[in-house]
């Protein structure tokens, strides 16, 4: 039996397995495995892009009848409830008996179910061979709505990555002053934002800015852009992100991935970098070392990749 105060459920694709893994390790200090995560740490579901639900365990036990005893002891009272079954690998309960264990759950809480709009939803699940009972918390997904910002390109770096971008740089406090050094029309900003970060951003380009505020404010979301050249930039921040300029294939490009790698060093001792080529010289040219990485394929039939490189201060 695992003793742990929450569970939390994954959903990820194949080409995102990696992301997934490496922001489950800054945000809790464990990779997720198979697509479960046993953690005594509370992360709120919709900060993630991957978690899709976090089991707060009030009970658990290995038999289920002890199991039952130690729900009905809890006492719970709750109007509008709803009990949900949690199917997990390799567990064998049939959808019959799942009902049956649902039916001696909801005798052991005290109120009536709403089964349409519930208050509370309560769960079990079993995974090697223990039970775990107790309240789900699910993604609301409320962020897809940024999908509809009311400026977009074909180049801004999708939500998954946004979301994954912000744990990963922030891992979970709340109380990190963040900046996003290229922050175009604000992708990485708004997830920051949802998730309750304070982030500033900049910009060389003022169109971009000026869009990026008009996207912060659609959702009412307080946060600075600056129209800058980062070189410019003076205060310092606990972490930044940077998402590099693309199509980087010319000597004067690469010329500019130093000089904003370079120069985001000076307000920071850590940062997320994307970036689309290999930048491992320009990281340690810059004085920081590479201390986590990964790769995102876009797609399975590009050979289009994101590269995701963690670096700190030598
Ligand atoms: C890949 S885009 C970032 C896109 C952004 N994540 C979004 O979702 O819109 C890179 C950005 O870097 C900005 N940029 C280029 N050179 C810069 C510099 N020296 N200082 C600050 N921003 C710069 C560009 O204007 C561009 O908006």
């Amino acid at each position: 039996m695992i003793k742990t105060k929450y569970i939390y459920f994954y959903n990820y694709d194949v080409n995102e397995s990696d992301l997934c893994k490496l922001e489950s390790k800054h945000l809790f200090d464990q990779e997720v495995k198979n697509k479960l995560l046993f953690s005594d740490i509370i992360i709120n579901p919709s900060c993630s892009a991957f978690i899709k639900k976090r089991l707060d365990v009030l009970a658990s036990d290995s038999q289920y009848s002890v199991l039952i005893n130690k729900i009905k002891k809890l006492n719970i009272c709750d109007e509008g409830f709803k009990a949900e079954y949690t199917f997990l690998e390799r567990d064998s309960t049939g959808y019959r008996e799942s009902l049956k264990i649902l039916k001696d759950i909801g005798y052991c809480i005290e109120g009536n179910p709403d089964y349409y709009k519930p208050n509370i939803i309560y769960t079990i699940c079993f995974y090697n061979n223990c039970w775990y009972f107790g309240i789900l918390i699910k993604n609301n997904f409320d962020w897809h709505k940024h999908k509809q910002k009311p400026f977009s390109y074909s180049s801004s770096i999708n939500i998954t990555i946004a979301k994954s971008l912000v744990n990963i740089d922030a891992e979970g406090n709340k109380d990190t002053q963040l900046l996003d050094a290229c922050c175009g029309v604000g992708t990485i900003m708004l997830e920051a934002c949802f998730s309750g970060y304070t982030i500033e951003g900049c910009d060389i380009n003022w169109k971009l800015c000026h869009q990026a505020r008009k996207n912060l404010s659609h959702f009412n979301y307080k946060a600075s852009v600056l129209v800058s050249d980062i070189k410019d930039i003076r205060k310092c921040y606990d972490t930044a992100i940077i998402d590099l300029p693309y199509n980087l294939f010319s000597h004067a490009d690469e010329n500019l991935v130093f000089h904003i790698i370079k120069s985001t060093a000076k307000v920071t001792n850590r940062l997320v970098v994307v970036s689309t080529i290999d930048i491992s010289e320009h990281i340690n040219n810059s004085g920081l070392q590479v201390t986590d990485f990964c790769v995102v394929q876009k797609g399975r039939k590009t050979n289009f990749s994101r590269k995701i490189w963690l670096c700190e201060k030598k």
